[in-house]
């Protein structure tokens, strides 16, 4: 009987750990605009972004990771420090699914405005679908909520249901020749059901970190998250913007909360004064053992 719920629990055993990340908290790795995480469960092990493309296979090997038996890969959404480690990863892994929107192609553009003078910079998915097929991807496209495990789904388009969740104004999407902002269809987290509750994963939550907690609580209907963690861009969005975000987040049940990435300095310091030690900063080698 014993050994029978040491297995259960074996089996429902899941680490999560972030590879890539802009910043470095252990003497450990390398940091880089970007984000990948490293799912590890009883059933095999998913990666979540791949970074900007210079830091997941060397941050990989120094914590330890082994990418070549990776099962899928997940794709949060077009932008280069997201997309642009796949070819390093393909060309280890060889053939693999790679689940995404399929608005994960489309030119980007981040408009900046450096002393007065409008400056374009390229921001999308750094290679050709072909190029990236040639290297192993099997992309797999969806834009419904999906169950691509057990215990694993991706949460496709977030319908935008918040009155105070909007698009960041210097992202745009081309399409067709044309350029207009960009609405992020294909912005999508990951979905784990752990025996501690939900746990989310953002890729940069460009639909808004109330939208996709909002819809994956529609759509799993279960209403505890365990953690949510990942790039919550609330350090890019107008100061009201944020707070109206942290007042939503207040009445959402969650026991940590591990942001990264785009979140910024301003908007983790923020998080971290309104929810105290059920805070973390998420950086490369970060853990989570449930
Ligand atoms: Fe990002
Ligand atoms: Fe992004």
């Amino acid at each position: 009987m014993l050994e029978t719920r040491v297995l259960a629990q074996r089996e429902a055993h899941m680490k999560v750990t972030i590879l890539c990340e802009n910043t470095v908290g252990h003497r450990i790795g390398l940091g880089e605009h970007g984000f990948s995480v490293l799912i590890e469960t009883g059933h095999g092990n998913y990666l979540f972004d791949t970074g900007r493309g210079d830091s997941v296979i060397r941050n990989s090997l120094e914590l330890k990771k082994d990418l070549r038996p990776i099962k899928k890969i997940f794709l949060s959404h077009g932008h280069y420090d997201h997309t642009g480690g796949l070819p390093e990863v393909l060309k280890l892994r060889g053939k693999v699914d790679v689940h995404a929107h399929p608005h994960v192609f489309l030119d980007r553009v981040h408009v900046v405005d450096e002393n007065g003078k409008e400056t374009k910079r390229f921001v999308g998915i750094p290679f050709k679908k072909s190029y990236l097929e040639l290297l192993g991807a099997n992309f797999i496209l969806n834009r419904e909520f999906v169950q691509v495990e057990e215990e694993i789904f991706l949460t496709g388009e977030v319908p935008r249901k918040t009155s105070f969740e909007k698009l960041d104004p210097k992202l745009f999407a081309v399409t067709d020749g044309k350029t207009s902002p960009d609405v992020f269809l294909d912005d999508q987290s990951l979905v784990l059901t752990t025996q501690r509750g939900l746990l989310v994963i953002l890729g940069c939550a460009h639909s808004g970190v109330i939208n996709i907690l909002n819809h994956v609580i529609s759509k799993t209907g279960k209403d505890k998250f365990y953690a949510i963690i990942g790039g919550t861009h609330l350090d890019f969005l107008a100061p009201e913007q944020m707070e109206e975000s942290i007042k939503a987040l207040r009445k959402i049940s969650f026991e940590r909360i591990g942001a990264s990435h785009c979140t910024g300095m301003r908007g983790a310091f923020r998080l971290h004064e309104e929810f105290g030690d059920r805070f973390f900063y998420g950086h490369v080698g970060s853990t989570l053992d449930i």
